[in-house]
């Protein structure tokens, strides 16, 4: 299944896409992650996401390595600019770098990774520069909660922010109660990070829940499969959950075929309950 949404410059952001955070970090599993991330393309990922932080350039090396006889035009690329790096000092030298690593000559979306002391106002004025030069397509932020959103659409051109990615899974469903609704009526799509809640206890909790455990049987999917649909149920939100392994890159991209019904939303809302007030921004 595809699935698209449709950013306020009327450009489509994938639905669907893969996250690259520690991956390059390792030499000797570097092929296997390369294959990775082809078979997510083959299989009609083409969002991916990366950022100058990750490995310090490890992973946009990497995806590099992974994209290098992809057409460019059939591609997604999203990368991330330190907030240490996001003013006019660095934040050109910074994209030339990420261009380089990922072997490209422009970003799908260049986003501010989370706000630091550079002032937004500078920010934007340089993001859309890159823009003018077409050596981004558009740009967005990351970690942002909603009274942050809103003093970056005072500044000039800050309205042009396309997306804020934010982590978002079954286990931490802050977002729902304010800061989603309130990109949707700004037109900012959601990117969703940590989709399959990364890892450990917190992701135990969940995957060994009764009722994940009997959607999952129900569906004849994998646990982590419904935390991925859960997260697909918002129309707004593209899920990047990241993995090294062909064989899960692909459980993952099946996803998308799974449709949640009502009463399979109303056993998740019962064992993992939306906040019914405002919570701080979970970040990773
Ligand atoms: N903007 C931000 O501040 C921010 C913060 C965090 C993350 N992100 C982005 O969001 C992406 C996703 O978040 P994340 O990587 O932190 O967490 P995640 O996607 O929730 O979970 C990744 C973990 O799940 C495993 N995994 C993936 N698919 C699986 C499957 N089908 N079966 C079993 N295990 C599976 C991966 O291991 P294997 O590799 O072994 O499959 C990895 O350990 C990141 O990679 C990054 O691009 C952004």
């Amino acid at each position: 299944m595809t699935r698209e949404i449709t950013l306020k410059d009327g450009r489509k952001l994938p639905g669907l896409g893969m996250g690259t955070w520690y991956m390059g970090d390792h030499p000797e599993r570097e092929a296997e992650e390369i294959e990775a991330v082809r078979a997510g393309i083959n299989a009609g990922v083409s969002l991916i996401d990366t950022a100058e932080m990750y490995g310090s350039g490890r992973s946009e090396r990497l995806v590099g390595k992974a994209i290098k006889n992809q057409p460019r035009e059939e591609l997604f690329l999203v990368s991330k600019v330190l907030p240490g790096n996001a003013g006019r000092r660095n934040i050109f030298k910074s994209l030339d770098n990420t261009l380089n690593r990922l072997g490209t000559d422009y970003l799908d979306l260049y986003l501010l990774h989370w706000r630091g002391g550079v002032p937004f106002r500078e920010t934007v004025e340089c993001m859309e520069e890159m823009v003018k030069q077409g050596r981004i397509r558009g740009w967005g932020v990351s970690n942002l909660d909603r009274d942050d959103m809103e003093e970056l659409f005072r500044v000039p051109g800050g309205k042009n922010c396309l997306v804020n990615q934010v982590l978002y899974h079954l286990g931490s469903r802050g977002i729902e109660y304010d800061l989603l609704p309130w990109m949707e009526s700004h037109d900012v799509a959601c990117m969703a990070y940590c989709p399959l809640a990364q890892a450990g206890t917190l992701r135990r909790g969940l995957v060994e829940s009764d009722a994940v455990k009997v959607i999952a049987e129900k569906h004849g999917a994998s646990p982590l499969q419904i935390l991925l649909a859960f997260t697909l149920l918002k129309k707004n939100a593209a899920p990047i959950p990241k993995s090294g392994r062909k064989e899960h890159v692909l459980q993952n991209a099946a996803a998308l075929d799974i449709v949640l019904d009502e009463k399979d939303k109303k056993m998740l809302d019962e064992a993992f309950p939306a906040p019914d007030h405002h919570t701080y921004l979970d970040i990773v």
